[in-house]
């Protein structure tokens, strides 16, 4: 992130002796992206960061197995239908990804484990329910329609207030608003959707007592389970420009045109080879002509996948595509609205209808994307000929 924060207790100077109340040393950590030369922070701990005493081998995830799209076709996910388990990180299921990123969808009551991806940032966007993130930043009361991003390397958990269900996306690098909304210090401009007012960030140290804690920790060679000493949890303070924050869709401020405007409008954020964008309640194409759904289009670089977070999607009407839904519309298959649909929205602006409720997550990959084991058991094998009408 690009502003700089800082929360509990921090020495006047970095790098300067910071000692605790029995005169011991904290132990400073820094947090940094891209080698040293990017964001970063610096976390004081009442413990070493470094002592881990023991290193334990997880087993590979089978549920994790990606298939490639063959036959290539559109396809429509239920996750609505997936059963309940596990947590918001052992209970993901697994819908489609590639090298650069995955998505998986959760629905859990139980509390997670320690858990880091050290592969890259995590965007968690809570669809129902409330959770606590907790973390070495110090924790964030997350609900209905937050993305929570989790910068890569995080120790954290997720402990959900009751039933939770959750669309995760797992980057293969950094999860970050696009440059565009930024200035070229990193300031949020004023044509960008949302700025940093929008963002909720941890407000205060969060600190457990524990000895040899297991943290599951995800590389690109698979899962280790770390036993440090000390609970990770034992930052007295730290500061900096990197620290996971939430942002909730509905602090998203939709840009609207006349006639209709293509997805980018939508971005919210941008992560490497591909984006995220945020489909929010808004007015329609106002224009006396309009067609104010999408035209059809082919977009040839990228698979969109679309994850149905809540309203009524005019343009699939008729599809099946309800809320928990997610469809894939590949490169190599033009699609726009669903056969009936332009029609449809014309009839309902000729009796007064001006606005969408639609609310959806849409995740733009610029390589193609290969399908997940979860995704697949609840796929609705009809999609595809809901087109042929
Ligand atoms: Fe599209």
């Amino acid at each position: 992130m690009p502003y700089y924060r800082v929360v509990g207790e921090v020495p006047r100077k970095r790098h300067v002796q910071f000692r605790r109340p029995d005169g011991g040393l904290y132990a400073e950590e820094l947090m940094g992206e891209e080698g040293f030369s990017s964001d970063s922070s610096l976390l004081y701990h009442r413990h070493l960061p470094t002592a881990i005493v023991k290193a334990e081998a997880v087993e590979p995830d089978e549920a994790a197995v990606l298939t490639p799209n063959l036959p290539l076709s559109p396809r429509h996910f239920r996750t609505q239908d997936l059963p309940a388990g596990g947590d918001l990180v052992t209970g993901r299921g697994l819908i489609a990804g590639n090298a650069d990123v995955r998505m998986s969808y959760a629905a859990t009551e139980a509390p997670s484990g320690l858990y880091r991806n050290s592969m890259g940032d995590e965007c968690v966007y809570v669809a129902s329910g409330r959770v606590t993130f907790e973390s070495t930043y110090g924790a964030i009361e997350a609900g209905e329609g937050d993305y929570v991003v989790v910068p890569t390397g995080t120790i954290h958990r997720w402990v959900p207030q009751g039933r939770v269900t959750a669309f995760v996306i797992e980057a293969s690098g950094h999860i970050r608003p696009p440059k565009r909304y930024l200035s070229k210090y990193g300031q949020f401009l004023e044509h960008a959707p949302y700025c940093e007012r929008d963002l909720r960030t941890p407000a205060e140290p969060l600190t457990a007592e524990g000895e040899d804690v297991p943290v599951l920790v995800r590389t690109r060679g698979g899962l280790t389970r770390l036993v440090y000493r000390n609970h990770p949890f034992d930052v007295v303070g730290w500061d900096g420009c990197l620290y996971p924050y939430a942002f909730n869709i509905n602090d998203f401020e939709p840009i609207v045109k006349g006639i209709h405007a293509p997805p980018p409008v939508h971005q919210t954020f941008e992560g490497p080879n591909f984006v995220i964008c945020s489909f929010c309640p808004r007015p329609l194409d106002f224009h006396p002509d309009a067609v104010p759904i999408p035209y059809n289009h082919h977009n040839v670089d990228s698979d969109e996948l679309m994850f149905y977070a809540g309203g009524d999607y005019t343009a699939r009407k008729g599809s099946g595509i309800d809320v928990g839904s997610v469809s894939l519309h590949p490169a190599g298959f033009t699609h726009g609205p669903q056969p009936g649909a332009v029609e449809a929205v014309l009839e309902a602006v000729r009796q007064g209808h001006t606005r969408t409720n639609e609310l959806a997550v849409m995740v733009d990959t610029f390589r193609p994307l290969d399908l997940g084991p979860a995704g697949l058991s609840v796929e609705d094998p009809a999609y595809a000929w809901t087109w042929s009408r």
